[in-house]
């Protein structure tokens, strides 16, 4: 958990994350162009990484960061309202992306879509969560300024 309050531990899983998912696209992109069929247990592997990957670190964030950022912070309350909001929408496009999967028994248009979408949502998630980070934990810029005022003895 420790690692998670810290911008660059956390960064540094959310950039694991990032690039495992992007190298999964890429070769689920190109097995679908060669053989749909065949594409489907990379889709399902790529689904299976989101659920134990993103799921569960989304799941660690809402019961041990966000109350601490909140404890922190209380003006982030929105932005981790809105961060909150993006793991629902997430969880949501990865089960109707497992859906399509089980009911066509291959990859079609809307489980690209969908998965197409997560990567993007996923994308901001991680740098809005990154600066929400920096805001609970950082001293705040209001903070350094006034601290350099003070020391310029401009204040
Ligand atoms: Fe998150
Ligand atoms: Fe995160």
């Amino acid at each position: 958990m420790a690692a998670l309050q810290q911008k660059e531990g956390h960064q540094k899983i959310h950039e694991a994350a990032l690039t495992d998912l992007e190298d999964m696209m890429a070769i689920l992109r190109r097995a679908l162009k060669r053989d749909p069929a065949a594409a489907r247990p990379i889709a399902v592997e790529v689904v299976d990484y989101l659920d134990q990957k993103i799921n569960a670190h989304a799941a660690v964030e809402e019961a041990d960061l966000y109350p601490v950022i909140m404890a922190q912070k209380k003006e982030l309350a929105p932005v981790l309202q809105a961060l909150k909001r993006d793991h629902q929408l997430l969880a949501i496009w990865l089960d109707e992306a497992r859906g399509s999967l089980d009911y066509h028994r291959g990859v079609d248009g809307h489980v690209m879509a969908r998965l197409e979408a997560y990567l993007l949502l996923l994308a901001r998630h991680f740098q809005d969560e990154e600066s929400a980070l920096v805001r609970a934990f950082s001293m705040s810029e209001d903070a350094s300024r006034a601290k350099g005022e003070v020391a310029n003895g401009t204040t």
